[in-house]
């Protein structure tokens, strides 16, 4: 693994030494773990790593369990002084450093279990002061030895060690322990025992010993060995018993002789003949508690010849896991009543219990508590095991019958109404599917659990007198029922879409109701309960919507309105899509998301406003005129490019020398000026004879030669068309009417168009008008001012012959060419 410096060449070995600071070179070997919480708690197992990772010196837990580490240096763990547990479960390790956990002070649990560590070195141990837990079980060692290992460890209280390999125990491999909370010692091998080698641990409170080869082979080496570690105040657990014969039940004479009162049988087999044995051996011993974990029993039950025994102090009897090779011919209790008359508590777990005849039951006149769960009783069978309900076990406090194939709810609760002391009644993980209206209980009880059952509504069979109710694990959807008493509430894994009304349970205080379909709960439900102090309600299909986030958040997150003992990360969103999986109390909703309405309305009375002030404003730049003057120049244009297609066979294009274009308010300066002194001359004139006679003109003006029933925009067109030219009348009235403007415009348009010359257009000013008085946007105006000559209105009399003068030339100039 290391690899020797004088290999690396120097430039590497400089990097190298700049890396990693202080630590020895063999790090760069090394891999890293970075799978470290908050708490300092690294989890590196199943991580195939062959060698000590490195993890941060701060760790305070360090898992490298399941991996393939062969062995520990003395560098893999230096620096690690905070280190307070160490797990090298499950390696390959056979070779350990002996200053390898030196600097290991802090170190309070080592467990080295389940490797390859041949030889045990008391070394390895010299610094761990602070160490309480130390497990060595099933390793390859056959021996503690030979120094004494636990010297230096003052602050031992739990120690495991031996495996199947183990030999030998001597006094001085395991000196040096006082007192232990729990010895566990694997030695089903074991061949030699020191006698009182585990003698001098007092007091000890746990000890579990699995001795089955001495106890088939050596009973005096299981003997001094069980005699050694019993006491009256110790847990004796044995382990992987195999009691086939006399001489197997030895060993128990020593524990009697001391009279111990705790004795556990774990994983054992047995038989009739030795059961009575064990009876007899433990006659007047005070054994309180007896327990048997995963017995197999070869008899029929058949221990009556023990029936002379006293076995006065038992007090609970506990078997759990049994399996009876001959079940069908195993009798019935009856001849046990010297046995069955003390215990308070019997437990028979798991042990293929189809019945408990009527008659057993009259013997267990002291049974306080009884758990057949686990078992194959049915609702006739639970008929006999009780009695019919004559209320046989008339100290009963607590019946589990839970995991059975009950299920009728109206008899079990008339077989048990009898029984005046029950509290609590387990009828959970059976078949019940329905609930009668109405059930007979006995006044006292105060806890019903029927989790796991398919009930689908709840009804008043339920008793009034409930303080704990537990029906998680159903198919209910609602809960109307009025509990007064109730204190604890379990309703998970429902069907539930709301919380129930708080007002019907008036004293609770724990209420949980995790895994249902809750979509949301608000402020008022949580009011209605008015001693809730612990909700237990995630894994919900929770709706993210405003309301219950906002809720979720200010009341239940910041104001702790409600103490949620699951954990706020286990209330996710289930809709929205987008926030599907995302904790609730974590999740950030927008002004829109929040306030759709609000945002909706605001946005489109923005959206009035804006449009309005658009309008204004494009009014106020007279948008709409340029929009209907654009419009009528393209109607126009059009019309007239089809008006002369068809004029061109039919009527001659020009028919009037001139069209006027005035506004209606100068009507009266028209008809009273222009047209008589146009249209109708007097040739009788100051006696200027020399000059031409006046020629009369044919002048257009919409009043008369407009076509009725045509629209006004073609007309003008038509009739500028149809004009040499086109005298526009100026003054502010013509500026102010409309249709004057289309008459220029498209006038100017034919301008531009070259379709006439420039001179088409005669402008005559009415009033003094300068350009700037035109308004901005009669730029094409403006622009002919600029170009075209104009003539001006003389207010003065005297001037007004020569105006007409220069009209009628500037009216006359293209006839003259031609
Ligand atoms: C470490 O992680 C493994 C799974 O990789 C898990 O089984 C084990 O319980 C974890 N150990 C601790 C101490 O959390
Ligand atoms: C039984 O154990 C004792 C005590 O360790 C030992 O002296 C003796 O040799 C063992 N007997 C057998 C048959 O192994
Ligand atoms: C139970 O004990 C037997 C020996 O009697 C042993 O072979 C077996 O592995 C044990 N079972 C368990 C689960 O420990
Ligand atoms: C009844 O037995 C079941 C299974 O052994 C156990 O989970 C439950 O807690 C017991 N009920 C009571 C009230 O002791
Ligand atoms: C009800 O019974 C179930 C199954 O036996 C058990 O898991 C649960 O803890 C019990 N409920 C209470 C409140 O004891």
């Amino acid at each position: 693994m290391r690899r020797p410096i004088t290999t690396l060449p120097p430039l590497l070995l400089f990097l190298v030494f700049l890396c990693r600071g202080q630590r020895s070179n063999s790090d760069s070997d090394r891999p890293s773990c970075h799978r470290c919480d908050l708490t300092f708690s690294c989890n590196c197992s199943h991580a195939q790593f062959i060698v000590v990772p490195m993890v941060t010196d701060d760790a305070l837990t360090l898992d490298l369990s399941f991996n393939n580490i062969v062995m520990v240096t003395d560098d893999d763990l230096k620096g690690h002084a905070r280190l307070r547990v160490l797990s090298l479960h499950a390696n390959r390790l056979s070779e350990i450093h002996s200053s390898a956990f030196a600097s290991l002070w802090s170190l309070e649990e080592l467990d080295l279990s389940d490797n390859e560590i041949k030889i045990i070195n008391h070394k390895w141990f010299r610094k761990l002061g602070a160490l309480q837990r130390l497990n060595l079980l099933h390793n390859p060692y056959r021996s503690l030895g030979p120094h004494p290992l636990f010297k230096s460890l003052v602050q031992l209280r739990r120690l495991s060690f031996g495996s199947d390999a183990l030999e030998e125990i001597g006094r001085a491999h395991v000196s040096g322990i006082d007192q232990l909370e729990e010895l566990r010692v694997h030695g089903d091998n074991l061949r030699r025992y020191e006698p009182g080698a585990l003698a001098d641990i007092w007091p000890l409170g746990h000890v579990y010993l699995s001795l089955h080869g001495p106890f088939l082979n050596n009973q005096s080496l299981a003997s001094a060995m069980l005699g050694d570690v019993s006491y009256p105040e110790t847990w004796v657990i044995l382990e992987n018993l195999h009691l086939a014969t006399s001489q197997s039940l030895q060993p128990f004479r020593e524990a009697a002789k001391k009279r111990i009162r705790y004795l556990s049988l774990h994983n054992v087999s047995i038989s009739d003949q030795r059961v009575v044995e064990f009876l007899v051996v433990t006659d007047g011993v005070p054994l309180t508690f007896l327990k048997f974990d995963g017995v197999t029993l070869k008899g029929e039950g058949r221990w009556e010849k023990a029936y002379q025994t006293d076995h006065k102090a038992l007090d609970e009897v506990y078997l759990r896991n049994v399996i009876v090779l001959d079940v069908y011919k195993f009798v019935s209790f009856l001849q046990l009543g010297f046995l069955l008359q003390y215990p308070r508590k019997v437990s028979v777990i798991n042990a293929g219990v189809f019945v408990m005849p009527c008659a057993t039951s009259y013997l267990l006149v002291n049974l306080q508590y009884l758990d057949l769960s686990d078992n194959l009783l049915t609702d006739l069978t639970l008929q006999e095991t009780l009695c019919n309900g004559r209320g046989t076990l008339k100290d009963l406090r607590v019946l589990n019958i839970s995991g059975n194939a009950l299920k009728s709810l109206s008899t079990v609760s008339q077989l048990v109404t009898k029984l005046s002391k029950l509290t609590h009644l387990d009828i959970s993980r059976n078949g019940y599917s329905w609930m009668p209206q109405s059930c007979p209980w006995p006044p006292t009880l105060r806890y019903l659990n029927i989790s796991q059952a398919k009930l689908n509504t709840v009804t008043p069979c339920l008793p009034v007198t409930l303080q704990v109710l537990d029906l998680s694990n159903n198919n209910l959807n609602s809960f109307l029922l009025v509990l007064p008493a109730l204190t604890e509430l379990y309703l998970s894994g429902n069907k539930f879409l709301m919380l129930p009304l708080g007002w019907m349970f008036p004293n609770l205080q724990i209420l949980n109701i995790q895994s249902n379909t809750l979509t949301m709960f608000s402020l008022s439900d949580l009011a209605s309960y008015s001693r809730l102090k612990d909700l237990q309600a995630g894994q919900n299909k929770f709706d993210c919507n405003c309301d219950f986030v906002n809720f979720f958040q200010s009341d239940i997150q910041r104001r702790k309105v409600m103490h949620l003992s699951d954990g706020e990360d286990t209330y996710l969103c289930d809709s929205p899509l987008y926030l599907q999986g995302r904790a609730v109390g974590r999740v950030w909703l927008s002004i829109v998301d929040c306030h759709r309405v609000l945002f909706v309305s605001v946005s489109c009375g923005l959206a009035l406003i804006v449009g309005v002030m658009v309008c204004i404003l494009l009014w106020r730049l007279h948008a709409f005129w340029y929009l209907k003057m654009m419009w009528a120049w393209l109607k126009a244009k059009r019309g007239s490019q089809r008006r002369r297609r068809i004029r061109h066979e039919t009527e001659p294009l020009l028919s009037f020398d001139a069209f006027i274009s005035y506004s209606e308010r100068d009507a009266s300066w028209v008809e009273n000026f222009l047209v008589p002194e146009l249209e109708e001359p007097r040739n009788t004139n100051e006696g200027d004879m020399d000059s031409t006679p006046l020629q009369s003109l044919s002048l257009c003006l919409h009043k008369r030669d407009f076509l009725p029933g045509q629209w006004i925009v073609d007309n003008i067109i038509s009739a500028i068309e149809r004009s040499r030219r086109t005298v526009f009348i100026l003054s502010e009235n013509f500026l102010q009417s409309d249709w004057c403007r289309y008459e220029l415009d498209f006038s100017h348009f034919q301008l531009f168009d070259g379709h006439t010359d420039r001179d088409a257009v005669i402008l005559i000013l009415l009033e003094p008008l300068s350009r700037d008085d035109i308004p901005k946007r009669f730029c094409k105006l403006r622009k002919l001012m600029g170009s075209t000559t104009y003539l001006e209105w003389p207010q003065d009399d005297d001037r007004r012959a020569e105006f007409w003068n220069n009209l009628r030339k500037a009216l006359r100039t293209v006839e003259d060419e031609t």
